[in-house]
């Protein structure tokens, strides 16, 4: 088969476009492609991993089914699709899919007035995985939904809008989202006594569905019939494409593939790219030549035969997984066995995109480790029908392909052509088991497939299989455990037997990569236990109709343990969200309290908004990548940039010597000089003509280091050192020692929570443009904080401020992370800017993004709590102590807020409150949501539940003994009135039928061993703002123009949490024009200068009343005009000012509140004003994996009298959905060398679409009122993240019942995230019991933890 020299032409349609690559390069993703061709300029299609993980990227490819001829279309991540694999295809990105400038989709149109966007960086993926499933599926179910959108993830939302949009185009959808329930939510003011309910101005909507265009499925693109065509060729030739590097070549028949394959041998064949991609991307795997089967349809063949089914090795799992659907629907139950234990996995292995895309074959040919089919196919005695040149031959997937040995793996010029799963027959069983850090989208810890054949009509083991994934280097099977098995009775002594067996010869060592080792051990014996009360179950059913002598021995399995049996299921969250309807008198053209659509919403879905990254190529523009410290303390001996500067392309390394002003802090550099403080430090920046050539540039600069002494990472090692960023910060109140004395009894206890990732899904991106004249700077910045990086900026290159303007149009989610770090990255990139005379554009990738940048503070707390017997607290001593990092940061002012807010709800006359910052190697840790609250807090809630349950009462009780209740002060003497905060408390234990729920669950936990429940509610009282006046102020312009439209700036930065909609609405109301008149255009330091920070909740506080402040003087100066013409319009009262020379522009100010802080004293009014809330949340808990799925949650906040009940509703449930995380799935793992291993989505787990309770209700306090605020309505912004602790709580109650049944001791070390390992292992039992454990001291352990 000859291999032209020259490429052929790459021909595929985008958007119905036609587009001829004639040097189309395997190595160019299809992401990179639609954002940076020139042409095409679609950045609509966001890069927010890069691997495939988060579905920023989704579009939609169609394709000719080479076998049925029909045209698919599916959705894929673009970040993993190279252009190569899209010839003949059809390829729809969010821009294709409808437009504000022509015409919106439904799809785009229901998302965003739904609310369902916020920063909006996730829309155009979420908007594109809908609409697939529209294309394939007009009136889709609501399942079906869930699924499409599982491997899209969102930062900010919490799903549930986005869900709520999608179900407005589902089957079963009535509107109502008390489905389930029994009730709808219009007649619940009948029978629910909470007064939420029974008020008439209490509204339930937040969108009017009936509004929404129709789907109209005839509207859409048509497959373009140039491709039909083409894939009708019957030429079939080979075609091939030379990169750069690699050269692709796709044959156009089964014997051309074979024939290259022959050719060249180590090829691989690229299916999915799944695989292939990432190791390419980040394990540096290169292969010069990729072989393409995808117009082979060969591999694609089905073919059902009586004793079991072929599967060509090309079909999608997406394909396989319909595939196995019908074929057990068609065939009797015992035959499809193996089938159904694949479709269990198939179900939630990865998202619905990397399913559309990753082929079977290449499942079976990466054999990873954690491969979820592997198991299964290898029990379910599944072969692999090979092919070469030299003809075909079978081998069995046994464990000695799956190790990888020569003797039973494909020769190097073999493909795999298909493979041949047969039917299971009467009297075998076959189970998958699987547990991963979350249900869905998430890489499995441990998995297994297990088969058992018996004598027919005996429970005598005939044959035995059982192999996992997690445990080794690959599938590992328990051959050797299951031949010792063969011939025993299937009984509680074989069992015990078979754990033992089990876990000796699936060994896994203290140090296993991958860490969790002993909560692995336990999965795998659970996970037999499990499969043993299966069949024993299946068992019972089979003898039933044929008595046979021996079913006597058939041990009963209590009614209690069959909730062993159960997984849980995927269910659709359905919940209802209420609030206050604005005043029946109020105009209907004012939008204050109305739940109006987040006024980027539109541009969001359609991929119109533009982002910091999305700004077209300017001229002359370079690329800068930035060069880490590998080392977590030690001194830079020599920096060798030689090579890199040999690379083409490469024009420049930016290190500490270029900088001409300051380089950052003595203690807090931009670019190292002599020593480095942590892996990921930046050392130096490479700037090229393009950010392959910039990443391929780091690769070789060589750095010498020389270790240094002591590399501190841990929060005891910090202690040990006393290695500390500054001095103790501490509160006391009362006489706590004496206090201590009166008590009835003392509890002490530890509590660990881990740090958070802020995995904003737009990673930190600048684009810095120098200009020709006195050194101006344009910087383009996705920043909380402009006025930062232009400061910064300015002592960086040592130029006044002046010359420097920062623009942030919208930010891709923030979190607290662009608050310090964007001005790093800016003023990096200003002094390449500067260096080279081009404009620099530097854009983090995922990994460097978590590895530098650092995120919410992991904390170690101790208590000492005195009390009475009736649950009064009498004395509370807290000492906290938070992981700063190498530097200080924000790390100061955190353990600031700590201690001040640790009180939470809570009266307690002797307290100590006391907090430190450790300085370790690790990097620095900064603002996070919250700051410091989420973290501090849990200790005060973990001590309340101690307290419970040494005095044997329920820990509602404890919290609402000891919560405030009058007027009073808190412990730093401020006062404040408490009565919202008991009124949350009690609408949240009315709403969610608290005290009936619990009795339930005590019902539930008595009859259930293995399943257990567990429901808390949690008050909160969240003070708002910075503890300095000077941060509470802020500034706006606002410029009227002689058409009558106005354009408003402020100070505020658009994050997605929809300041930008809220100050229209102020605006609106002020100066009495509909919100179409009013208009933002970015956030400038041109416009409004020396901004403060869009943090803490307060900036809408603050810029509203500025806005409000600049429109109000406007109008004053319209006054005499509209007096001296009533009848007039808008637009002729603007004429007439400007005729008669009236300034039609006003700067706003508010001079804000007053807030200050007296260490020394103890005493302060640090905050302007407090938020209350309350939530309720119920979880299940599986106690043999640790899984846990949350039933209910119910919350209940005080936000006075909302500007946007939409917006605000949307900030507290997305707060809330992250706050779970931090409490039960995000776990950041370092190595003990200070590495962060979690650098992406896989390793690092934030909520998905499956992780929302499956009801989920969100009230706002009625009928409550603030003078301090704008309108009275209170900033939302933070508080909702504490609030997601009652899914942590919930779930250490079930644990708590678990290890009371069992008769273990109550009181364990709390530790957050509560992951499956955690609840696994602190649900002690037999199984846990009977693993080896690892003396800590013998090995060195893949991962420490730094909390
Ligand atoms: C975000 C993400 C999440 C994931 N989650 C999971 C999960 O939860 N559980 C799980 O088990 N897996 C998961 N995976 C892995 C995924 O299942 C595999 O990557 C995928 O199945 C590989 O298929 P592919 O077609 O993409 O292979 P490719 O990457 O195209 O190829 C992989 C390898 O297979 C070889 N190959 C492919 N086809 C043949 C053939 N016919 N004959 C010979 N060799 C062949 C190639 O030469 C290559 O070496 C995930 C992957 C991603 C990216
Ligand atoms: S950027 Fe492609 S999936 Fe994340
Ligand atoms: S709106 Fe989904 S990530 Fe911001």
């Amino acid at each position: 088969m000859p291999c032209p020299s020259r490429s052929d032409e790459l021909v595929f349609f985008v958007n119905g476009r036609k587009v001829i690559e004639r040097n189309a390069d395997p190595e160019v993703t299809l992401l990179s492609f639609l954002r940076k061709n020139w042409i095409l300029c679609l950045t609509g299609t966001k890069y927010a991993c890069g691997r495939g993980g988060c579905g920023a990227c989704t579009v939609m490819v169609s394709k000719r089914d080479p076998t049925s001829q029909e045209i698919r279309h599916f959705s894929v991540t673009a970040c993993l699709v190279p252009i190569c694999s899209l010839y003949g295809a059809a390829v729809t990105t969010v821009e294709g899919v409808g437009s504000i400038k022509t015409r919106l989709h439904p799809v785009q149109e229901r998302i965003a007035k739904s609310h369902g966007t916020q920063c909006g960086f996730c829309t155009p993926g979420m908007v594109m995985s809908m609409y697939t499933l529209l294309r394939n599926h007009p009136q889709p179910s609501e399942e079906q939904l869930l699924e499409a959108l599982a491997g899209n993830l969102c930062r900010c939302t919490g799903y549930r809008p986005i869900l709520a949009s999608g179900k407005t185009f589902c089957l079963e959808s009535n509107g109502c989202q008390q489905k389930g329930t029994g009730k709808c939510c219009l007649d619940l003011e009948e029978n629910d006594s909470s007064s939420l309910c029974r008020k008439r101005d209490i509204c339930t909507e937040l969108f009017v569905k009936e509004a929404f265009q129709p789907l109209d499925p005839t509207q859409e693109l048509i497959f373009p019939p140039e491709l039909l065509r083409m894939a009708e060729d019957p030429e079939k030739r080979t075609l091939t494409f030379h990169g750069e590097r690699v050269t692709w070549i796709s044959p156009g028949t089964f014997k051309d593939l074979l024939e290259l394959k022959a050719k060249h041998p180590e090829a691989p064949l690229i299916l999915g790219n799944t695989s292939l991609g990432p190791a390419m991307r980040s394990k540096g795997h290169f292969h010069p030549i990729l072989l393409s089967p995808a117009r082979i349809s060969e591999l694609n063949v089905v073919s059902k035969t009586n004793d079991g089914l072929t599967i060509g090795a090309g079909c999608s799992l997406a394909h396989v997984k319909d595939i196995l659907a019908e074929r057990v629907s068609e065939l009797p139950e015992e035959k499809t066995q193996t089938y159904r234990a694949l479709l269990k996995h198939l179900k939630s292995l990865a998202g619905q995109q990397i399913r559309n895309m990753a082929s079977l074959g290449g499942h079976i040919i990466s054999r990873h480790s954690y491969s979820d089919l592997n198991p299964i196919l290898a029990v379910g005695n599944a072969t692999l029908n090979l092919t070469s040149e030299e003809g075909t031959r079978r081998i069995p997937l046994s464990e000695h392909f799956l190790a990888g040995l020569a003797s039973a793996d494909l020769k190097p010029e073999e493909i795999l052509e298909s493979v041949y799963i047969p039917h299971s027959q009467k009297w075998e069983f076959v189970s998958a088991f699987r547990q991963a850090q979350c249900q869905q989208n998430a890489l499995p810890d441990v998995n297994a497939g297990m088969r058992v054949l018996f004598k027919e009509g005996t429970d005598i083991i005939e044959d035995l299989s059982i192999t996992y994934g997690g445990v080794g280097a690959a599938t590992v099977s328990a051959h050797k455990s299951c031949q010792q098995l063969l011939g025993r009775q299937w009984d509680e002594l074989m069992l015990d037997e078979a754990c033992r067996r089990l876990l000796d010869e699936v060994s896994l060592p203290g140090w296993a990569p991958g860490g969790r080792v002993e909560f692995k051990r336990t999965l795998v014996v659970s996970f037999f236990f499990k499969f043993y009360l299966q069949v024993l179950q299946e068992l019972k059913k089979l003898i039933r109709p044929f008595p046979v002598p021996n079913s006597r021995h058939y041990p009963e399995i209590s009614d209690r343990f069959l909730s062993a049996l159960e997984d849980f299921q995927g269910t659709v969250p359905q919940g209802v969200q209420r609030y206050q309807s604005v005043d029946s008198h109020q105009p209907l053209q004012d939008p204050v309290g109305r739940p109006v659509m987040h006024l980027s919403g539109l541009k969001h879905a359609t991929g119109e908004a533009e982002f910091c990254d999305d700004i077209p190529m300017v001229d002359k523009e370079l690329h800068m990548a930035l060069v880490t410290s590998t080392r977590a303390y030690a001194k830079i001996i020599s920096i060798d940039l030689s090579k890199a500067l040999e690379i083409p392309g490469v024009v420049d390394v930016i290190t500490a010597k270029d900088i001409p002003g300051t380089n950052g802090t003595e203690d807090d550099k931009l670019l190292a000089v002599d020593e480095v403080l942590c892996v990921g430090q930046i050392i130096c920046a490479v700037v090229a003509e393009t950010d392959v050539q910039a990443k391929r540039a780091i690769e070789k600069i060589k750095i010498t280091y020389e270790e240094l002494e002591p590399i501190i990472f841990t929060i005891e090692d910090a202690i040990k050192h006393n290695s500390f960023l500054c001095p103790e910060k501490k509160l006391e109140q009362g006489n706590i020692e004496e206090a201590f004395e009166k008590v009835d009894q003392i509890v002490e206890g530890e509590v660990h929570v881990g740090g958070q990732e802020h995995f904003y899904m737009e990673t930190q991106r600048v684009l810095v443009i120098p200009k020709t004249e006195d050194k101006e700077l344009d910087i383009y910045v996705s920043t909380q904080d402009p006025a930062h990086v232009q400061k910064t900026v300015s002592s960086t290159l040592n130029i006044p401020i002046n010359r420097i303007t920062c623009h942030v149009k919208r930010v891709g989610g923030g979190f607290g992370g662009k608050i310090g770090r964007p001005a790093v990255f800016g003023a990096i990139a200003a002094v390449g800017a500067l260096k080279t005379g081009h404009p620099i554009r530097l854009v983090l990738d995922r990994e460097d993004d978590m590895l530098i940048t650092g995120g919410r503070h992991p904390l170690f707390g101790k208590y000492k709590v005195g009390f009475m017997n009736n649950g009064r607290i009498k004395a509370l001593d807290i000492e906290c102590f938070i992981n700063g990092g190498c530097t200080l940061d924000d790390s100061e002012l955190v353990t600031e807020f700590l201690i001040l807010k640790l009180e939470n709800a809570y009266k307690i006359r002797n307290l100590r409150f006391r907090g430190r910052a450790c300085l370790t190697n690790l990097p620095s840790n900064t603002a996070f949501r919250g700051f410091g609250f989420p973290q501090g807090t849990l200790v005060t809630e973990s001590c309340i539940t101690a307290v419970a349950a040494k005095c044997g009462l329920p820990p509602e009780k404890i919290r609402e003994k000891n919560m405030y209740r009058t007027v009073d002060k808190t412990i730093y003497k401020q006062a404040f009135n408490p009565e919202s905060l008991i009124r949350c408390w009690n609408e949240c234990l009315d709403t969610s039928s608290f005290h009936n729920r619990r009795m339930q669950v005590e019902e539930f936990n008595k009859k259930n061993y293995w399943k257990k429940r567990g429901i808390a509610v949690i008050p909160m009282k969240f003070s708002v703002g910075f503890a300095a006046t000077s941060y509470h102020q802020a500034a706006a312009l606002v410029h009227i123009y002689t058409d009558g439209s106005v354009l408003v700036t402020h100070g505020g930065n658009e994050l997605g949490q929809g300041i930008h909609t809220k100050m229209l609405q102020v605006a609106s109301r002020e100066l009495k024009i509909p919100m179409s008149y009013l208009h933002i255009c970015e956030t400038s330091t041109a416009t409004v200068p020396n901004t403060i920070a869009t943090a803490a909740s307060i900036g809408a506080d603050t810029n509203g009343r500025a806005v409000q402040n600049a429109c109000q003087i406007l109008l004053k100066r319209l006054e005499p005009i509209i007096k001296k013409n009533p009848e007039g319009t808008w637009e002729e009262w603007i004429e007439a000012a400007f005729e008669q020379r009236i300034s039609l522009s006003a700067t706003g100010y508010f001079r804000g509140y007053k807030a200050f802080m007296d260490w020394e004293k103890g005493e302060g009014d640090p905050f302007p004003y407090y938020v209350y809330g309350a939530a309720c949340s119920e979880v299940e808990i599986d106690c043999l994996t640790g899984a846990h799925k949350k039933i209910r949650t119910d919350i209940v906040m005080d936000a006075c009298c909302s500007l946007n009940p939409a917006i605000d509703i949307g900030q507290i449930e997305g707060a809330f959905i992250q706050g779970m995380g931090l409490y039960t799935t995000e776990e950041l793992k370092y190595s003990p060398e200070g590495v962060l291993y979690s650098r992406g989505p896989d390793e690092y787990k934030i909520p998905t679409i499956s992780d929302v309770p499956e009801e989920f209700n969100v009230s706002l306090l009625p009928s409550s009122q603030t003078p301090l605020t704008i309108y009275s309505s209170k900033g939302l912004g933070e508080s909702g993240m504490f609030l997601g602790s009652s899914v942590f709580f919930a779930i250490t109650d079930a644990v708590a019942a678990a290890r009371r049944e069992r008769d273990i001791a109550e009181d364990f070390t709390v530790k957050s995230p509560a992951t499956p390992e955690w609840v696994r292992m602190a649900c002690a039992d037999r199984f846990t019991e009977m693993i080896p454990r690892d003396d800590p001291k013998t090995f060195k352990p893949w991962s420490i933890t730094v909390a």
